[in-house]
């Protein structure tokens, strides 16, 4: 293949044929293309999209690049999608709820990606989690206890790895064909038959407005159907936290509230809602209303708190030391410090970009690849967009570990998160939905 050709063509707008493609991902991936060319294609691709035909077959080229996990005709699991957040903790909650609805659930995980969060560096708070299971233990677990959450590992569409980090560093992330092509190249990967996508829309999200957001989950929606795994995509709001808390450790013990019977209202709607997405998708004969209710009652009656315990036993985590942990305040770190309302009002923007970039740079997540994660870092969200407030009444609780250098920035930003003023309509939760949609 002449790679100047197939990108200037690109660059020309015109459509490239499924060998092309194929061929460059392999090449790229193989290193005989050099990393100039694939970021120059790139963007390209950023400015002059791809047809449906070209998606898919990028798409099918990244998951070929590495293994397929194959689970047993026996088991149709189900896997879900956050395209990425700040509070964002409902995998935690969604796998186990989902599963002790009869549905197996094989989610695959991340780690913390720029200002957003991720399962894996989540799990890691409970004292001897893996998040990493070897292939043949994670379709075991599936099998034996309806449910298992791992870490991507190197070999599951590894060219995806490739494009994502070059595109990271070329400004051609926000591309909805790109986007789309990464996740279901990584879903197909994972081996589920069946895929629920949360697509995040607002300040703390990749999509920032509602229309692009809709755009990336008919996207993700269609890719899928053509590729053979039914699914549907919720467009939920992200221009503020979900729940309260932001950070690793704290995340884990809000969600844990949640199945035990407690925790905020956002996150038990979304949650519920997301798994009555993949209850229906895992069991058709179950209608959505339906799966919202056997959602509901299994939250209700404790089963989805049982399935978390089990699942993470499975995994060597401890849950009672997390849980004596938490009882006493030390998942959270020591130094202490709060953003106060300069004025009284009505809260009119809790900036989830802001808080979740504040986070990560106090250490709850990574500025640089090989930076360690600090699971005690978090931020206690106080009120939210709509809530009355007074002058001088704390908005915020930060915690975060030593004398606190980076502090004086962190709270210039977390400043800035928050505006005042006499009245805002508070931001809908659920902004859409697309699909079920079956196979193509
Ligand atoms: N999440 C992904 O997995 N890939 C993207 O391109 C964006 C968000």
């Amino acid at each position: 293949m002449n790679p100047v050709a197939f990108i200037e063509s690109k660059r020309d707008g015109k459509e490239a044929t499924t060998s092309e493609i194929r061929d460059f991902v392999n090449l790229a991936h193989k290193g005989e293309i050099p990393e100039y060319q694939v970021a120059a294609w790139l963007m390209a691709v950023f400015f002059r999209g791809m047809s449906g035909m070209e998606t898919r077959t990028f798409t099918e080229a990244l998951t070929r690049s590495g293994r397929v996990i194959t689970f047993p005709p026996d088991i149709n699991p189900v896997d879900k999608h956050s395209t990425g957040g700040v509070g964002d903790k409902t995998s935690l909650v969604v796998v186990p709820l989902a599963a002790a609805c009869g549905v197996p659930v094989a989610k695959l995980s991340g780690r913390g990606l720029g200002f957003t969060g991720g399962t894996v560096d989540k799990l890691e708070s409970i004292p001897g989690f893996s998040a990493h299971l070897e292939m043949g233990r994670f379709i075991d677990q599936v099998r034996s206890t309806g449910c298992a959450i791992s870490g991507h590992s190197g070999d599951l569409a590894p060219a995806e790895a490739l494009f994502y980090e070059l595109r990271d560093v070329t400004g051609t992330i926000p591309s909805i064909p790109l986007i789309t092509s990464s996740i279901v190249s990584k879903k197909m990967a994972g081996g589920s038959r069946a895929f629920v996508f949360d697509v995040k829309c607002g300040s703390g999200a990749f999509m920032e407005d509602q229309l692009s957001a809709r755009e990336l989950a008919e996207s993700l929606v269609d890719l899928s159907a053509s590729m053979g795994r039914g699914s549907m995509a919720l467009i939920t709001d992200m221009s503020q936290p979900l729940g309260m808390w932001v950070g690793n450790a704290a995340e884990v013990a809000e969600a844990v509230d949640l199945l035990l019977g407690r925790g905020p209202d956002d996150l038990r709607e979304l949650s519920l809602r997301l798994t009555a997405s993949m209850v229906h998708l895992g069991r058709p004969s179950i209608s959505l209303d339906e799966a919202l209710s056997l959602a509901e009652r299994s939250l209700e009656e404790g089963k989805g708190f049982r399935k978390f315990e089990e699942m993470v036993r499975s995994q060597g985590g401890d849950l009672d030391r997390f849980q004596e942990r938490v009882s006493r305040g030390e998942h959270l770190s020591r130094t202490i410090r709060e953003i106060s309302a300069a004025e009284s009002g009505i809260l009119t923007r809790c900036d989830a970009r802001r808080v979740g970039d504040a986070v990560r740079f106090l250490g709850g997540g990574r500025l640089s690849k090989k930076d360690a994660v600090d699971h005690g870092v978090s931020c206690q969200i106080l009120r939210k967009i709509g809530d009355a407030v007074s002058a001088e009444e704390p908005l915020a609780r930060v915690f975060f570990s030593g004398e606190g250098v980076r502090w004086e920035e962190a709270r210039a930003g977390l400043v800035s998160a928050f505006e005042i003023g006499e009245s805002v309509t508070p931001p809908k939760l659920l902004l859409g939905s697309v699909g079920p949609r079956e196979v193509d």
